[in-house]
């Protein structure tokens, strides 16, 4: 995975992420500090099922398949996020990830996923929403199987 970008054009670039929508520039900075810029290729597996997961991902630019397991798969493009799950119950991947095409990623880590949901609760109410959406979804899925 390759670095890119200064520190003032990476707020620039967190100012085009819809995650990061109505944050100020202070908090913006601030998470600047805690996310990592990386570039990865077709194909790269983000995330594989049952592994252990250490970061989240936030699409910056390019597409990604969320396979989960029983075969459904969703697609996520910019501005959506993977890999909450396993930050926040510390168990393994609940689906296998994988980049569509060249991918631009914000990439934060375990314990600096923490210290942005408290930068920025913002954040930790659209990341909260999404969990109980994806929870139904899986729900629903569950639920039409034979
Ligand atoms: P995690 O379990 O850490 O790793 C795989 C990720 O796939 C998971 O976090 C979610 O971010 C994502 N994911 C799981 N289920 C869904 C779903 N139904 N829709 C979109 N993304 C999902």
């Amino acid at each position: 995975m390759a670095l890119w970008g200064s520190k003032s054009s990476k707020v620039g670039l967190l100012k085009k992420v819809p995650l990061f929508d109505g944050l100020t520039d202070r908090q913006l900075e601030q998470i600047s500090r805690l996310a990592d810029e990386v570039e990865v290729p077709d194909g790269k597996r983000l995330a594989v099922a049952g592994e252990t997961g250490r970061e989240l991902f936030i699409i910056v630019d390019g597409r990604a398949t969320v396979k989960i397991p029983r075969g459904r798969t969703v697609r996520l493009g910019r501005g959506e996020f993977f890999g909450e799950m396993s930050l926040i119950d510390g168990a393994p991947r609940s689906a296998s990830v994988t980049a569509d095409e060249p991918m631009k990623l914000l990439v934060v880590g375990q314990r600096e996923f923490w210290e942005l949901l408290a930068a920025a609760p913002p954040i930790m109410r659209k990341i909260m929403s999404t969990l109980a959406r994806r929870l139904r979804d899986a729900d629903a899925a569950f639920s039409e199987c034979p």
